[in-house]
């Protein structure tokens, strides 16, 4: 038997503020650290109202412990717009919440379906690889496919009316059974039907049992986020970060000056790191993440 659907805390509501909250956070955070950030977050932030007329030096500081802080600035930028320019009332449209601010084609899809149950095609990764698989093919065999193709090929499957149920499922096969390194196949409820679990059965001949334990033997490429925590420590995003979470453990208001934060860095902060630092600093400030007066730093 298949697992039973995770009971997600966005995934009781309609709300379409809380459910953009959710899907931000959920964009480069696991589900398990989100949820404590969500609810917190939402009992600092209950509104779109009180978002948006929250100091950004507060958003920023609930963000902590998410990572990728921009994603904060971001949605708070969301938020103003949509009272500034719709009443406060959210589009329902994925066109129109495309043109919002920080709302790409998954976020904009995401939101007309799980708030306002549209019957929308959108991918991240899980819903890309379980079409993929289910569709075409396993990852690695031809015939490759484009992204359009793909959100074309999979906007003809999705149920009339049922559009939430079916996206929330094709995640969930996403992130419980169809995985990267290691489908379970043999309790998935598409393999009857399913492109690469045939094409999988076909290459293992030597398979006896294909019962609920079936898995195919895959070598899958090294997942993304191995890769990318790899090259983190050192890197500009690790800098930004630790800048970040230096003005976060100021008191309110108080800033930092270039020559005081370095150090905090790296030990071995000398005058040669300055134009680097200034640089980290300068694009934090274009992000809206810091505000740079004269040679200080503070949360804007
Ligand atoms: N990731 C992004 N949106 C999600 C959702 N609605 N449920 C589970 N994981 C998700
Ligand atoms: Fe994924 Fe296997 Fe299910 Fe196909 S049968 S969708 S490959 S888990």
């Amino acid at each position: 038997m298949p697992p039973t659907p995770r009971d997600l805390p966005w995934r009781r509501t309609r709300d379409p503020y809380r459910i953009l909250v959710s899907e931000i956070m959920l964009q480069q955070t696991q589900v398990d650290r989100v949820i404590p950030k969500y609810e917190a977050f939402l009992a600092a932030f209950p509104t779109l109202a009180a978002l948006a007329a929250a100091p950004t030096a507060e958003v920023i500081r609930h963000w902590a412990g998410l990572g990728y802080n921009r994603r904060a600035v971001n949605l708070q930028r969301t938020a103003r717009t949509v009272l500034a320019e719709h009443g406060g009332v959210f589009p329902q449209a994925p066109e129109e919440l495309r043109a919002l601010p920080g709302i790409g084609p998954y976020t904009a899809g995401a939101v007309a379906c799980f708030a306002f149950e549209r019957d929308v095609a959108f991918m991240d990764t899980n819903i890309r690889r379980v079409l993929r698989r289910a569709l075409v093919g396993p990852e690695d065999a031809e015939p490759t496919s484009s992204e359009r193709e793909l959100l074309e090929l999979g906007a003809l499957f999705v149920p009339k009316g049922q559009g939430w149920a079916w996206n929330q499922a094709i995640m969930e096969l996403g992130a419980l059974i169809c995985t990267s390194a290691m489908p379970a196949c043999g309790r998935c409820p598409l393999r009857e039907t399913c492109s690469a679990y045939a094409s999988w059965r076909a290459q293992e001949p030597q398979t006896i049992m294909f019962d609920e334990s079936y898995r195919p033997a895959i070598r899958p490429a090294r997942r993304a986020a191995e890769k990318r925590e790899e090259s983190y420590a050192g890197s500009k995003r690790f800098y930004r970060g630790r800048i970040v979470d230096a003005l976060r453990a100021l008191p309110g208001g108080a800033c930092l000056a270039l020559a005081d934060l370095g150090p905090l860095l790296k030990p071995d902060f000398g005058p040669d790191d300055a134009p680097w630092l200034r640089d980290l600093a300068d694009g934090l400030a274009r992000d809206g993440l810091l505000v740079l007066e004269e040679d200080t730093v503070r949360l804007p």
